[in-house]
């Protein structure tokens, strides 16, 4: 049955960009569940074909303005989940025009193009990148934003974008400012698979299953516990979920806003690891690499406005669901796909 003949109502149908990656792939899930009908737009730059299982897909670039208009045609979607954005953040350091093109120019034609459609609900992928260095742990949405690269900065000036089409144009949005998403759907449907990967969940578990030969940490003499870097996981289920209340929230008529989504807890890098070596049972070998440049000792977020507001209740929040659902996901045959190329580890994007 095709799409036209399913007798959808458009009320329930949501454009998801970048849906066939990482996280958009399982806030499509999270839709799907929820009875919404999720339409894919991708143009499979990073994502994958088989990542898009709940709705249809349909390839095209956020940049392509007649594309867009041709699919929000087909479909009328009430509302779009924006995750279509590159994600590298070393590499926006040293191309940030292609970030700035891409995250910042291609969100701006999808947004007139939401405008001239008259859709006025938008979900954004944002990120604790829009801080910079943290000034308080946890922090909060009122921490100040200073991004200190052109991938966070490229996000917060889409959050400015947001802020000027709800004034503009009453197109309400909210802005979901994730810390380290990681683990994967706990069916193994979908789960993280960059190429280049560069988080440290799937690289320890790489170095777990034997992919890779050993993990790098980058400095142990932080002012953190242990000495490692501590960053705050949260599970990719958790953030789906918070996505799909969001746009609840937007539905009940709730203004613009934006939250964090984080579990409020850090683990150290030798946490994760130690934990990764619980999960899967397998020797890890690690390797000591120097410090890297902007790299902040400790990064967590404060999600309690998420919590109150959305009602959002993390269901993976310890540290071991999220290293098991993401092992599980590992040794699956997509999971393990071959050809992988794999980068350092910790980055937060
Ligand atoms: N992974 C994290 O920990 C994390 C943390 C904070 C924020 N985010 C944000 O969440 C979103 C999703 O991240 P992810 O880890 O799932 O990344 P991902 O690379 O797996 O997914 C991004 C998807 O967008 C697609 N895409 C990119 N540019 C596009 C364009 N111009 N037109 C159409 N499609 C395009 C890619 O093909 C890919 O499928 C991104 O916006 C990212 O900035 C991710």
């Amino acid at each position: 049955m095709s799409f036209a003949d399913a007798n959808i109502d458009s009320n329930d149908v949501v454009l998801v960009t970048g849906g066939a990656g990482y996280i958009g792939s399982h806030a499509c899930k999270a839709l799907a569940q929820a009875g919404y009908t999720p339409v894919v737009f991708d143009n499979l730059v990073y994502g994958h074909r088989w990542a898009v299982r709940w709705g249809p897909l349909e390839v095209g670039d956020i940049a392509d303005r007649e594309r867009i208009d041709q699919v929000i045609r087909r479909y009328r979607p009430a509302a779009v989940m924006h995750f279509a954005a590159f994600t590298y953040v070393g590499e926006s350091v040293t191309d940030p025009g292609k970030y700035y093109r891409n995250n910042v120019a291609g969100t701006l034609t999808l947004l007139e193009a939401m405008h001239d459609h008259e859709i006025r609900r938008m979900i954004f992928s944002s990120t604790c990148a829009i801080y910079g260095m943290p000034q308080q742990i946890p922090m909060t949405e009122s921490h100040p934003q200073t991004p200190i690269n052109p991938y966070g900065a490229s996000k917060l000036m889409i959050e400015r974008i947001l802020e000027d089409f709800a004034a503009a144009h009453d197109l309400r949005s909210v802005s979901l400012r994730y810390f380290n998403a990681a683990g994967a759907d706990p069916e193994a449907e979908v789960g993280e698979l960059h190429d280049p990967e560069t988080h440290l969940v799937p690289l320890v578990l790489d170095a777990a299953a034997g992919r890779r030969s050993a993990i790098t940490i980058f400095g142990d003499d932080y002012d953190t516990p242990d000495g490692t870097c501590v960053r705050d996981y949260i599970h990719v289920t958790d953030l789906a979920q918070a996505h799909v209340l969001a746009l609840r929230a937007l539905e009940s008529g709730a203004g613009s806003t934006a939250y964090n989504l984080g579990n409020g807890k850090g683990f150290s890098v030798r946490e994760v690891i130690d934990c990764a070596r619980r999960v899967s049972g397998r020797e890890i070998p690690v390797e000591m690499g120097a410090r890297r440049p902007g790299d902040p000792a400790r990064l967590v977020g404060d999600a309690s406005r998420a919590i109150a507001e959305l009602g959002w209740s993390p269901a993976y929040a310890d540290l071991d669901q999220i290293v098991a659902t993401a092992w599980a996901w590992h040794q699956s045959p997509r999971g393990s796909a071959p050809g992988k190329q794999t980068a350092g580890p910790t980055q937060v994007s």
